[in-house]
Parts: structure tokens; sequence; C-alpha cells
């Protein structure tokens, strides 16, 4: 298990799979602003890779969020799109509702840095956010990541068109249990 200040970020157990399908992944404005792509339901016992972790993968890394204090499921995070030779890597995550606003987001970056840096010998670490989702970007900027650009219009969201941010951080920038 990989260890924040609050939660940790352990494998996926089956028991964490209809938790997050109901409370993520079934919720569609939290999905179409999350996905890049159109909401459709995911079926009970499917093998979504969001849901189902395939280890073979070697392109992503996916996690289930829990609180330190307790076990409880609080999200899903990932590293995915590993770049072994440009040593770079992008990072999601997604918490329960009832776990939003509690300092959880910028923990989970703060882990999923470790991880990339240090675990896997990243070099450069980016994640893709709509312009409008505040916590995420603080959540990023809390942990050093730098806005690098605008993507207009780039993102279909429930009949709009809107902006994203792409955020990096390098492994040189990284201050590692720093909270700016
Ligand atoms: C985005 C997300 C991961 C952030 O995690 P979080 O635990 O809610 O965020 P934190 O509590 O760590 O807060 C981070 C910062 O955002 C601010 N923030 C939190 N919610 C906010 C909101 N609704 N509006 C504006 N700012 C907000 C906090 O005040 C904090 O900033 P501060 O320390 O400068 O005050 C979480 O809200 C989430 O899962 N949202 C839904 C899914 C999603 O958007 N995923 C990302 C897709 S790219």
């Amino acid at each position: 298990m990989l260890r924040g200040d609050k939660v940790g970020l352990r494998a996926r157990h089956d028991d964490d799979i209809p938790i997050l399908r109901a409370e993520l992944y079934d919720d569609v404005v939290n999905s179409s602003r999350s996905e890049g792509g159109p909401w459709r339901p995911i079926t009970p016992g499917s093998k979504d890779p969001r849901l189902v972790v395939d280890d073979k993968e070697q392109g992503s890394v996916p996690f289930s969020v829990v609180e330190l204090d307790g076990g409880t499921l609080v999200g899903t995070a990932v590293l995915w799109g590993i770049d072994n030779h440009n040593r770079s890597a992008h990072i999601g995550l997604g918490l329960l509702p009832s776990s939003r606003g509690k300092g959880y987001g910028t923990d989970v970056v703060a882990a999923l840095c470790h991880y990339g840096f240090v675990v896997r010998g990243l070099q450069r670490l980016q994640i893709e956010t709509l312009s409008d989702n505040h916590a995420m970007l603080r959540s990023a900027e809390h942990n050093g990541f730098v806005r690098e650009g605008v993507l207009r219009s780039s993102a279909w969201v429930l009949g709009e068109f809107l902006d994203e941010v792409i955020l990096g951080l390098l492994a040189q920038d990284w201050k590692q249990g720093a909270k700016l």
C-alpha cells in the first residue's frame, strides 16, 4: 500500500467494484466531466477496465483509495499512459461524493507522484482536467504541478464545449511532502 497523510492507495478488491460503479461511474454528470467520452452504463459483471484490473496491462496501474484510519473505500486513482521510453505518465483520480473536499484529492496526487517518480523512476507526470474543475486544479498545484496550456473547447460535456487544462510536473521540481 502507498501511504499519504490521510489515505492509502491499494490494489482493487472485488468488494470495491459495486461501490465504485454505483457512486462514480453511474453518475452521468461526474462521468461525463471526467471520462473524455460519452457516458454509458457499465453492466454488472462486465470486465470494464475502470473497475476490473488486468494485472498484465503494463500501460496503466489502477488503485483503490482508502482512508488510512479504518480502511474505508473513498475512491479510485490511476497512473496511466505509462511511457517507459520518455519516462512519462498521466494521473487520474475520482473520489466518492461523500469523500470530496476533505483534502484527500491533494493527498492522492501526492501518493501518485511518489509512485511515479520514486517507484517507477519517471521524469514527467501530466494531468488533464476541465478548466472549471477547481478542486482538481488545486489538488495538482498543491503538489507542484504547473499549468502548461489550455486546450480551448476541446471537451464536449453534456451539451457544450469546455476548455481543458494541461498540468505538468517534472521530477526535479517535485518536493516530496511539500504542500504548496
Ligand atoms: C477533483 C477531486 C479529486 C479533488 O479532491 P478533493 O479531495 O475534493 O480536493 P481537496 O479537498 O484536496 O481540495 C483541494 C483544493 O480544492 C479546493 N476545492 C475543493 N472543492 C472545491 C470546489 N468545489 N470548488 C472550488 N475549490 C474546491 C479546496 O479548497 C482545496 O484548495 P485549498 O487547499 O487551496 O483551499 C475530487 O473533488 C473528485 O473526485 N471530484 C470528482 C471527480 C473528478 O473531478 N476527478 C478529476 C477528473 S480530471
